[in-house]
């Protein structure tokens, strides 16, 4: 089949989260199973102007120049072509006014405040771009940001017969990010006023692209079982569990899987020392490694590293665990921690940090480098999550031998089973419900198991033999694109 990728992030180009990593790795799983793809993706500073496609060319236009009309004026925006990328095709909509910026979606967490002509320009740019480049059997679409092309292939461009029996696919990473904007939206992207209703992309008032993708896709996806049904409660469905109910026959979840040329411990380039299940020498040379890198070089050997990286945002839940911040900093334990974000979060683990200087040390900055020495080089990985779509980071952990600590929700849930210390089974530590002391005793019960050295060299090899390569992953991809193509 012919796929075509849309999304806000991707790695290596561009990434604040875990939507760059899956839109990095799942292209290239298509393609070795004898599938077409292509990734857009908006051309934003930080994307490197030289790119080295498998041929050895380098990066140029296209197409010069497409006409984007808005409501009173057109904007024109340029497709870059860099070639083919590990057999994955990759454009960039070029569009200096709008993402020739500093940051992906605004500063300090917040928005550009003209974020709807951004990512309305992006959507309809790669509709526009594929109309010469290729139509593709499946439009697969990735959050908020890529929600409109569905929206604009079932009105805008209803009858046009070159995109008539491409299909849709919307996959959701995260449904609290929704992308909603003031109605007159609906003008200044130049969509017809019926779509502006409550079935349709109407939500409250605000013109939510999330929500149009929901209705106008084919077929969607997001990135855990759980996830899945969670999001048609209303604790978990950000008000959107009505609409995502009524489409559950079409709502598939598939686990995300893990690039594991980039994230493995015998191979990882950004580590001290290499190390595998067999063999875990190297996972010492490691901590020795984060410990110095954070100034922690004075915690003992017989004391746990718990490692966090994170967005600092809300969903992470850190808020539960800054309640206990002074019962775990007095515990045997070390904290390293990086992320960024939400100013509220960096301060409280800023001043977590100032407190207990001898075993918190706080990162706040985004470091590709160090999140991979801080999967290495801890023995525990913390995440609190209030809810989380899928989560990487654990299943990393788990790679690397370092034994996930997490709130049972979402991906989370699925991919960590809770460690049997009599059978010997499971992978990690887990607490339900919201309140810190549950957080605290999970903590608790994780430092006891550090202390039996036998069976927590069991518990890291459980982890650590647990698959999550992306294999399984692509071929359900397929089944629903397969699945959204029949019905064209
Ligand atoms: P989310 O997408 O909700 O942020 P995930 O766990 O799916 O959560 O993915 C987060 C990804 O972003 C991981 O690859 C993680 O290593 C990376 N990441 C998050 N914060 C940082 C940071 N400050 N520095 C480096 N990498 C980070
Ligand atoms: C979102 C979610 C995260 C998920 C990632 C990739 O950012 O918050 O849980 O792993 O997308 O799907």
């Amino acid at each position: 089949m012919k796929i075509t990728f849309a999304a806000s992030e991707a790695t290596p180009f561009a990434k604040t989260g875990g939507l760059a990593d899956v839109v990095g790795a799942l292209p290239r799983e298509l393609i070795k199973l004898g599938h077409q793809v292509t990734v857009f993706l908006p051309f934003y500073s930080r994307v490197p102007r030289q790119i080295e496609s498998d041929g050895g060319g380098e990066p140029q236009y296209a197409i010069q120049s497409l006409t984007i009309p808005f409501r009173s004026y057109n904007r024109f925006a340029g497709v870059v072509d860099a070639g083919k990328l590990d057999g994955v095709q990759h454009y960039f909509i070029d569009c200096p006014e709008l993402f020739d910026r500093k940051e992906l979606y605004g500063p300090s967490g917040a928005d550009y405040t003209d974020n709807a002509e951004r990512f309305g320009l992006f959507c309809r740019a790669v509709v526009e771009a594929s109309k010469q480049l290729g139509v593709p059997d499946v439009f697969h679409v990735h959050d908020w940001q890529a929600a409109l092309i569905p929206v604009y292939l079932r009105t805008t461009y209803l009858t046009d017969p070159a995109l008539h029996s491409a299909a849709t696919v919307l996959t959701i990473h995260n449904a609290a990010y929704q992308g909603t904007f003031s109605p007159k939206t609906t003008e200044d992207l130049l969509l017809p006023w019926e779509v502006f209703t409550m079935n349709k992309l109407e939500q409250y008032d605000s013109f939510n692209f999330l929500k149009g993708g929901i209705v106008f896709s084919d077929q969607l996806t997001t990135v855990s079982k759980k996830y899945a049904e969670e999001i048609q409660t209303p604790e978990f469905g950000e008000q959107l569990d009505g609409v995502l109910h009524k489409r559950a026959a079409d709502l598939h979840g598939i686990l995300n899987g893990v690039d594991y040329e980039l994230w493995n411990p015998a191979t990882d380039g950004h580590l001290a020392a290499h190390y595998t299940p067999e063999n875990l020498e190297g996972k010492r040379a490691c901590r020795a490694d984060l410990l110095h890198a954070f100034g922690l070089e004075g915690v003992a050997d017989t004391t746990p590293v718990i490692g966090i990286v994170s967005r600092f945002a809300k969903q992470k839940g850190f808020d539960i665990m800054a309640e206990i911040a002074e019962e775990i900093a007095e515990r045997d334990v070390a904290v390293v921690a990086q992320g960024t974000h939400d100013p509220y979060y960096e301060n409280l683990f800023r001043e977590w940090a100032f407190r207990y200087p001898a075993n918190v040390a706080v990162q706040i900055r985004y470091d590709e480098a160090l999140a991979h020495k801080i999967e290495a080089g801890s023995d525990m990985f913390l995440m609190p999550s209030r809810y989380e779509p899928c989560g990487l980071n654990q299943i990393y952990s788990l790679k690397y031998g370092t034994v996930p600590i997490v709130r049972a929700t979402g991906g989370l849930d699925d991919t960590i089973e809770k460690w049997d210390a009599r059978e010997g089974t499971g992978t990690g530590f887990k607490f339900e419900g919201l309140k810190s002391k549950d957080l605290l005793a999970e903590i608790d019960r994780a430092i006891e198991a550090f202390r039996n050295k036998t069976s927590w060299t069991q518990l890291m090899r459980n982890g650590m033999a647990r698959d999550y390569s992306w294999s399984g992953p692509a071929k359900e991809y397929v089944r629903v694109y397969e699945e959204a193509a029949r019905s064209r």
